[in-house]
């Protein structure tokens, strides 16, 4: 309890494999920026999980760590994977790994905002004409599909050959407690939702289809449907990315879609993502907050990540999390002025910019927040 009688969150911090470390020092920067300077009140906490952790003790995640993670309000997550994996038991990397923790806590519902930046039409690939006004969030089942289905494993042949196998598989309740959540989101925004699926030759693509129709007509009937076939999707996100407003997809799909995504904004490093729980019955729900980059070994250890993708992660957990909008708002518009005065990362550096270090980046924002507003 705060003084004045408030629960004061819990959050934990989870730097993981690769550049995760580097990016999640600047999100915590930022952190303490606000304690400091915007009266936000919370409990920070950091463990370790992934396979650092995993070559250091033999488990990706210590059980007092698996504890904290159980009870944080919020987690702040770097990176996971990386040189070693292989090494690691897959059914570990289910229990204790990245995979471990999105199941345990039940984080079905992945949120992925795609946004261009205008500061950023020249880095980016697309035509500027084209990546322009792009804004639209996936909503990516994270708990099930092919990632979790049974029977998975490789088996030896009669012949002495092998035989891979995964299996893609999806629940009703599994589909409509996604597309909720998209056509919630959706309600808020523009009101669309494309939902992605393989419904020509899979049939848990025709059940996904079938379900999400459903849902739209009983439940949401102000929002306007409409279904992609996955490949499709992935050249419409390339040649009209600003048709979409909410994109629902399964857990595969969402996850290739997703990088594909970020080529529009212009780097990877720029994406942050919210993965939620169940509400529960106070209301609250477990969270997750990551960028979506992933562990980037070619620049581990250089100090040359771009943190945008933690710091914005650490702005949707004052959103989803902290019930703390407005300081959400401040942290991404710190971003942005920080981004459009040409302070930039290697990867949005293009050729007209000279790269900044991953705390300078972060130093930077901190600037810009210092200037942009008056105390609490
Ligand atoms: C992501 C990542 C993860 C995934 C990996 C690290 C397991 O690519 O969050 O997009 O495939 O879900
Ligand atoms: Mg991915």
């Amino acid at each position: 309890m705060s003084s004045d009688g408030a629960r004061v969150a819990n959050i934990l911090l989870i730097p993981g494999d690769g550049v995760g470390p580097e990016v999640i020092r600047e999100a915590r920067r930022v952190l303490e920026w606000l304690c400091g300077n915007r009266g936000l009140k919370v409990r920070v906490g950091e463990r370790n999980m992934g396979i650092g952790e995993y070559e250091r003790t033999g488990s990706l995640m210590s059980d007092e760590a698996f504890a904290d993670a159980m009870a944080a309000d919020a987690i702040l997550f770097g990176a996971f994977g990386g040189p070693g994996r292989e090494k690691v038991p897959h059914e570990h990397i289910l229990d204790r790994g990245l995979l471990g923790l999105r199941r345990h806590l039940d984080l079905f519902a992945n949120l992925r905002p795609i946004k261009t930046l205008e500061s950023l039409s020249d880095t980016s690939p697309m035509k500027p004409e084209v990546a322009r006004g792009t804004d639209f969030v996936i909503v990516r089942e994270l708990t099930s599909g092919v990632y979790y289905g049974e029977p998975r494993g490789i088996e030896t042949l009669s012949d002495g050959s092998e035989k891979g196998t995964d299996t893609q598989a999806y629940t009703t309740g599994e589909i409509e407690r996604i597309a909720r959540v998209a056509f919630a989101l959706a309600a808020r925004r523009g009101g669309r939702v494309c939902s992605v699926d393989k419904a020509n030759v899979m049939k848990s693509g025709v059940l996904w289809r079938r379900v999400v129709t459903r849902l739209a007509t009983e439940e949401f009937p102000g929002i306007v449907l409409d279904h992609m076939y996955a490949d499709n999707c992935a050249m419409q996100l390339i040649i009209r990315p600003t048709q979409f407003d909410v994109i629902l997809t399964d857990n595969l799909f969402g996850d290739v879609l997703s990088d594909g995504a970020a080529a529009i904004v212009g780097s990877l490093g720029m994406l942050p993502s919210a993965s939620l729980g169940p509400e529960g019955a106070d209301g609250t729900r477990k969270a997750l907050y990551e960028p979506v980059h992933g562990t980037a070994p070619d620049l581990t250890g250089k100090n040359a990540a771009n943190p945008v993708g933690a710091i914005l992660s650490l702005a949707m957990a004052l959103r989803y999390s902290l019930g703390r909008p407005e300081d959400a708002d401040l942290v991404e518009d710190a971003v942005d002025r920080t981004i459009a005065a040409g302070v930039r990362t290697q990867d949005i550096a293009g050729s007209t910019h000279t790269p900044v270090s991953t705390p300078e980046f972060g130093g930077a924002v901190l600037a810009e927040l210092d200037r942009g507003i008056g105390k609490v």
